[in-house]
């Protein structure tokens, strides 16, 4: 296993479009092992592969307090939304940053598990919440773009300013 480099908004890789996993093979199953240790060493409660600059349809979870209850998702599809809620999120291509996004409360939907079996989950709260920000990462989506444009600008001269000062 291997420690994976996240790649920070506002990289241009963060806007790619993942592509579908054709076969769950080993060479995907050494991908999302080399990715569970990124999250949870960042520590953070969801990575998609794009994070990771492999532009794959590929996002794991993990929500739980304990941190063993490892989710993974490839090819996910949002079969249903219902209802509405906001929720603090931060991200870890973006360090630092948390604002209130609003969601659709409680999605079904439809993957394939690590052995390539196809499954359905029902979730709500957190779990939802982390689902849907992860699964806007493999369209491309960073969560500050539902933030005001002015939002928005203050984010990215943080942003700026965090990396002056990291040199
Ligand atoms: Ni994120």
């Amino acid at each position: 296993m291997a420690l994976l480099k996240i790649v920070h908004y506002p990289d241009p890789r963060l806007y790619k479009v993942a592509q579908p996993i054709a076969t769950v093979d080993d060479n995907i199953r050494a991908l999302i092992a080399d990715m569970a240790e990124t999250m949870y060493a960042a520590p953070g409660i969801g990575l998609a592969a794009t994070q990771v600059d492999r532009h794959v349809r590929l996002i794991l979870v993990d929500t739980s307090e304990s941190k063993n209850d490892l989710k993974v998702f490839i090819n996910p599809e949002i079969l249903e939304t219902s209802g509405q809620s906001e929720h603090e999120e931060g991200c870890l291509s973006v360090p630092g940053i948390y604002d209130t996004v609003t969601r659709p409360e409680r999605i079904r939907v439809r993957a394939l598990n690590s052995l390539g079996q196809a499954f359905e989950l029902e979730a709500d709260d957190l779990l939802a919440v982390c689902i849907q920000h992860e699964i806007d990462h493999l369209n491309g989506k960073v969560f500050v773009e539902y933030l005001s444009r002015l939002k928005q600008e203050r984010i990215l001269k943080k942003i700026k300013k965090q990396a002056r000062e990291a040199m």
